[in-house]
């Protein structure tokens, strides 16, 4: 995957230095920032599809980026519908494309 993640912007600077954060998106390990929400690591690590729709399973990612939309749903640590977008990375976090309204796989 790709980096997308702005590094120099042109009013707020250079990003700064973060603890790096292991998460874990369908078996991969994905390295995070300390600070990033689950979605703004996808994207910055350029995944753009987060779960499959129900009746049409198409696509969908960020919409609205502040957990009003529920486009960004995945299913996190085996609990389906978590908002990724609001939703902080924390360490071995085990993160799952979401297919239609998801399963609970909590053991
Ligand atoms: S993108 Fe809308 S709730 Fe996350």
């Amino acid at each position: 995957m790709s980096n997308r993640r702005i590094e120099n912007h042109p009013i707020l600077g250079e990003l700064p230095p973060a603890a790096k954060v292991l998460i874990v998106v369908d078996g991969k390990p994905l390295s995070a920032r300390a600070g990033d929400t689950v979605a703004s690591a996808l994207v910055a690590a350029g995944w753009t599809a987060f779960r499959r729709t129900e009746k049409r399973n198409e696509p969908r990612g960020v919409f609205c980026a502040i957990g009003k939309c529920t486009d960004c749903v995945m299913t996190v640590n085996g609990v389906p519908n978590v908002r990724t977008c609001i939703t902080l990375v924390e360490d071995d976090m085990q993160v799952e494309t979401q297919e239609g309204l998801g399963a609970w796989r909590i053991p």
